[in-house]
């Protein structure tokens, strides 16, 4: 990847190669896969998919009924060896196997608890995995984990609801190449449910 750098006594554009790590991460089911697949391609950046290296490599400690359970040591030390230059690793457990240093953007995609309800059905997730993963997105939780682990001046955070994949892939690259700012905090599924009386539909109280 050519980045310019413009120094500040002279015009003087000076052409030099960096390696850059893109990551896009995520609750399952936000969109993840099919965006990167498309950057990935755009972008000219190997493709490194979390999922795929630890089921591949048996990072895999058991299954139960909600998913894979992952053995995140060994995930990360797997992909120490695979990360090269100009990358893009997807996958929601980004925050959790990815050093700080690692990235120079990290993409944390989001997409409405009611558009997510529609893809978990349609995978057949149980009812429990379906409230786990719906109320964890509604927290925010991977933009919180990714905050803390990446830091805040390396997130953008991207809302796909109710976007073709070639818009949020526009706005990723957009991201990626810096003419867009970077921000965190635009996203507030909270507001609403409450707004919509879905609190009880999402999360189990009494
Ligand atoms: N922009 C979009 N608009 C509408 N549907 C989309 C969009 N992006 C992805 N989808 C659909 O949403 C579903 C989930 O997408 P995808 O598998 O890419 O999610 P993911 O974040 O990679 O999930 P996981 O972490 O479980 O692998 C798929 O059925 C996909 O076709
Ligand atoms: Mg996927």
């Amino acid at each position: 990847m050519l980045t310019t750098i413009r120094s500040t006594n002279s015009n003087t554009i000076i052409y030099i190669k960096l390696a850059k790590l893109l990551v896009i991460t995520g609750n399952p089911g936000v969109g993840k896969h099919t965006v990167a697949k498309i950057v990935a391609k755009k972008l000219a950046l190997k493709l490194i998919d979390i999922n795929t290296v630890a089921i591949k490599n048996n990072a895999i400690i058991m299954k139960d009924n909600i998913g894979y359970v992952v053995d995140l040591r060994k995930l990360s030390s797997l992909l120490r060896g695979e990360i090269t230059k100009d990358c893009l690793v997807v996958g929601h457990l980004a925050p959790y196997v990815l050093k700080k240093g690692d990235a120079s953007l990290v993409i944390v995609l989001r997409r409405s608890p009611y558009e997510l309800e529609k893809v978990y059905t349609k995978r057949g997730y149980n009812e429990q995995k379906v409230i786990d993963n719906i109320s964890s997105e509604i927290i925010g939780v991977c933009l919180y984990d990714s905050i803390k682990k990446f830091g805040r001046n390396k997130i953008a955070e991207v809302d796909g609801t109710g976007k073709k994949a070639d818009k949020v892939v526009d706005q990723i690259i957009s991201a990626f190449k810096g003419k867009s700012k970077r921000s965190v905090g635009k996203v507030d599924w909270l507001s609403l449910i409450v707004k919509n009386d879905d609190l009880q539909k999402f999360f189990e109280y009494n």
